[in-house]
């Protein structure tokens, strides 16, 4: 026997303790047993429209996208679309000063219809459809990430003006996540290989079109990615192609996209993500690693997707 069938009026109290990690910044619950998000009653909610219903709470996605701006001045924050997209999460990103990741067509669409600028756009992909390439085109995407080299000609050839670019590198790092979600290995279908040459050709191909601008290079370690070591060692192994880059190509790369997967808890007890440990140590890696190598520091960009929104739908 519990202490709530002793003491009925402890029922609702105790069958409404939440893990705060889990719930949204506003939620609350009430003595009379309510759950209430942004102020709105959930059962009320459901009653209205059916289950199952997506309940975003605004005030969650905006603290969560000002943490990541206060914790890491400088760098861009990239929401990664493919967390939840509509017309208001776009606005939303905009509001807050941050880019968009997109990987489709379909997203930019719904970004450009929100007004997002195309300029703080970012696509990404490993299967770019003609159709992907032109509607980015139209929304003058900022930069473009290339996934393979087979891409580079039809970037090339289907860009109406001069289009910035950036390449996915694999990083060979194992972020010690599910197998299904790791991305920065070499046994997975994204990226161009160091380890092979891949990477190397991509920026000897770029440079030889006149119609694309290199400006970085790209890694996403996979999701749900516990350890800042991880991002630690990618950005270290990052450096290190740009300075081989600088020394084979002699070229300085502006900027380093570092991807997205800091992970959420999805369970009760499950910590955040270390973001504060995170912005301690990954940037200042970055910076050795460029002095170290007597090279320019690249501006350094993120693409959080679920850790702006897990929690707030
Ligand atoms: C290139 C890239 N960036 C960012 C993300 C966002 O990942 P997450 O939602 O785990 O942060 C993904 C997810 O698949 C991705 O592929």
């Amino acid at each position: 026997m519990t202490l709530s069938d002793l003491i009925p009026s402890l029922r609702p109290t105790l069958a409404c303790r939440l893990d705060r990690g889990l719930w949204p910044e506003t939620t609350r619950t009430t003595c009379t047993g309510q759950l209430l998000v942004g102020g709105v009653d959930l059962a009320e909610l459901a009653g209205r429209f059916g289950t199952p219903v997506l309940a975003v709470d605004v005030t969650d996605i905006r603290s969560r996208c000002r943490a990541y701006r206060a914790a890491l001045p400088g760098v861009e924050i990239a929401y990664a679309a493919k967390a939840f997209l509509c017309r208001a999460m776009a606005r939303l990103a905009d509001q807050e000063g941050l880019a968009l990741d997109v990987c489709s067509g379909g997203e930019v669409a719904v970004a450009a219809a929100a007004g997002f600028p195309g300029a703080r756009m970012v696509l990404h992909g490993n299967v770019k459809t003609d159709e992907d390439l032109k509607t980015a085109f139209a929304a003058g995407v900022g930069r473009i990430v290339v996934d393979a080299l087979d891409e580079i000609a039809t970037i090339a050839a289907l860009a109406p003006t001069r289009q910035r670019v950036l390449l996915r590198v694999v990083p060979a790092v194992d972020a010690g996540t599910h197998a299904g979600l790791t991305t920065g290995t070499e046994d997975q279908k994204f990226g161009l290989s160091v380890a092979t040459g891949a990477a190397a050709e991509a920026v000897r191909r770029v440079l030889a079109r006149p119609e694309l601008e290199l400006v970085g290079l790209h890694c996403h370690l996979g999701s749900q990615v516990r350890h800042v070591r991880t991002y630690v060692e990618a950005a270290e192994r990052m450096v290190a192609f740009l300075a081989q880059v600088g020394r084979e190509y002699g070229v300085r790369l502006p900027e380093l996209d570092l991807g997205g997967g800091h992970a959420v808890p999805y369970a009760e007890g499950e910590p955040a993500f270390d973001l504060a440990g995170f912005a301690r140590s990954v940037p200042a890696t970055v910076a050795a690693g460029c002095r170290a190598a007597g090279m320019p520091v690249p501006r350094l960009t993120v693409e959080p997707g679920r850790a702006l929104v897990a929690r707030a739908g």
